[in-house]
């Protein structure tokens, strides 16, 4: 195959925890799977101290990487050791260090004749410090004329609408939206990634009940069992609600909601369709949520954050909400958006559930009243893997796409109130990281998998009222690792919406009062 060009990518911070966990491996699964076979690589881990000092700790993280499943053991020798060669250590302090990386770039290319098509940026730092690297790329790294430039930022971004306003301004000062990647690693999560292919594909049967005369409720779920030690620095300032709410469970609403496009690749209508959703979100206030606080969490933040013992966090470690919509399709429809630390499981899913008949009202048990619902399964919890999961009694589902299967699975257990045996059941061929998809997902352009600046702002603008508002509340207690039923099933095991609301008030009152 001819080359397509040559990339460079660098991660800033190269060396930090989460190039560590996540981006290295990222990195080289992407090498050494497609994009090898298109184009040509250069790799940076980039950071503040010397190369000296910086190589052994990169090459330590790299000679740990392990091949995808695909690769025979020979092969992934092979290729991990072309891998190590295109990869170096680069000290990126100063401007000037940025521009001895933009010529050393430009002198590869020339040396080996080598046509430039982009240069990636991964910002593996904290947030405070993007403006400034975003400054020293724009003024001493472009790549040349004809080539991208593609600069990956991580969350956060921002802690409430005025501060998001304030970063996303800065960056606008230096590099262009097209050339901004904020990265929701829930988006490349596989089940994720494949509701709007799996609605699109399956529009037939979806269609005509994909409404509010159909749809009872849609639950977003991603519980933990996790507590926060050791990044109480950033959680207590955060919190669950800005930690997962107002991103990863907001990402997945929309691609739940959003009218599906007439191109799936489109990213303009994309974002454009995910943007109607979130402005369409009724505005929330403190009577359509509760939040908790895990016992312990309190001590951690005093031990980690050096406070005496008479300190006291409000930060949220559990938040339900219930939020509804203005747009006339959807309206009325209850969406319960939960996640907490320190839960009984770790399972994170969305779940629509449809209204079944009137009999159900007096004989939940019977057949015909078994729930009819789909769920995006991510992972975890009894399945383990990551499916989509479609109530025999609705229809079947045509598979999302060539790489996914269908599976009969034999374990003898139940998701969401329905046997397993009872549902159709499809899952990837292949499991793939988030992070590996994501990268790849830069390297193509696919921005619609990324969250725009517009798109940014309407979810902080939907958010920021609700954390103002519960800025001073005290979050009720509930006991690490149990199943806190009072917090959890308020809504999630109720058949009706009444009994949901009054529920949730009950809870409210007893918790927060
Ligand atoms: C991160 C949050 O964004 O997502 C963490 O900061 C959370 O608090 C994590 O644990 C969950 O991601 P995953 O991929 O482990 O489900």
């Amino acid at each position: 195959l001819q080359s397509l060009g040559h990339i460079s990518m660098v991660i800033v911070g190269g060396t930090g925890d989460l190039a560590k966990k996540y981006l290295w491996q990222g990195f080289f699964h992407l090498y050494a799977t497609e994009v090898a076979k298109s184009y040509t690589f250069s790799f940076y881990g980039g950071g503040l101290v010397s190369a000296e000092k910086g190589t052994p700790l990169l090459f330590g993280i790299l000679k740990g990487l392990t091949c995808p499943p695909e690769l025979t053991a020979e092969r992934c020798a092979l290729v991990k050791d072309q891998f190590l060669r295109l990869s170096q250590y680069v000290q990126v302090k100063t401007s000037e260090d940025y521009g001895r990386l933009s010529q050393q770039i430009q002198q590869q290319l020339e040396q080996e004749g080598l046509a430039e098509a982009g240069r990636l940026f991964y910002m593996s730092i904290p947030a405070f410090a993007y403006a400034d690297v975003a400054e020293k790329i724009n003024s001493s790294c472009r790549p040349s004329a004809g080539a991208w430039l593609r600069v990956v930022l991580e969350k956060p971004f921002g802690h409430d609408l005025g501060s998001a306003q304030i970063l996303a301004t800065q960056l606008g000062a230096f590099l262009l939206e097209e050339e901004m990647y904020r990265i929701d690693h829930y988006l490349g999560k596989q089940v994720v990634s494949q509701i709007l292919p799996f609605r699109k594909k399956n529009n037939k049967f979806l269609e005509p009940i994909w409404n509010k005369h159909h749809i009872e409720r849609i639950e977003i779920v991603l519980k933990e069992t996790l507590d926060c030690k050791g990044r109480i620095q950033f959680y207590d300032q955060y919190g669950v609600i800005r930690d997962i709410l107002q991103n990863h469970l907001t990402e997945i609403m929309t691609l739940t909601m959003m009218n599906i496009p007439a191109n799936l690749s489109n990213s303009k209508e994309i974002l454009q369709n995910k943007l109607q959703v979130l402005s369409g979100l009724e505005q929330l206030d403190k009577s359509s949520v509760v939040i908790g606080q895990y016992q312990g969490y309190t001590a951690e933040v005093q031990e980690e954050l050096n406070k005496t013992k008479d300190y006291f966090s409000l930060t949220p470690t559990f938040a339900g909400v219930v939020i509804f919509t203005s747009n006339p399709l959807y309206d009325g429809i209850p969406i319960f958006m939960t996640s907490g630390k320190m839960l009984d499981e770790r399972v994170g899913y969305v779940r629509v559930l449809f209204k079944n008949n009137m009999f159900c009202i007096q004989d939940y048990n019977s057949v015909q009243c078994k729930p009819q619902q789909i769920i995006f399964y991510l992972g975890h919890g009894g399945l383990q893997y990551p499916a989509i999961l479609v109530s025999k009694n609705l229809f079947k589902p045509a598979l999302v796409n060539s790489g996914w299967k269908e599976v009969t699975e034999r374990k003898d257990i139940s998701i969401l109130g329905l046997a397993l045996s009872d549902y159709h059941i499809q899952t990837p061929a292949e499991p793939r990281e988030a992070y590996y998809e994501l990268i790849s997902k830069v390297l193509h352009g696919r921005r619609h998998s990324f969250v725009s600046t517009e798109n940014l702002m309407a979810s902080w603008a939907f958010w920021t009222p609700l954390l103002d508002s519960l800025a001073h509340t005290f979050p009720r207690p509930y006991p690490g690792g149990k199943a806190n039923s009072d917090l959890l099933n308020f809504h999630l095991h109720s058949r009706q919406v009444t009994f949901v609301s009054e529920a949730l008030v009950n809870v409210i009152q007893q918790g927060q009062e």
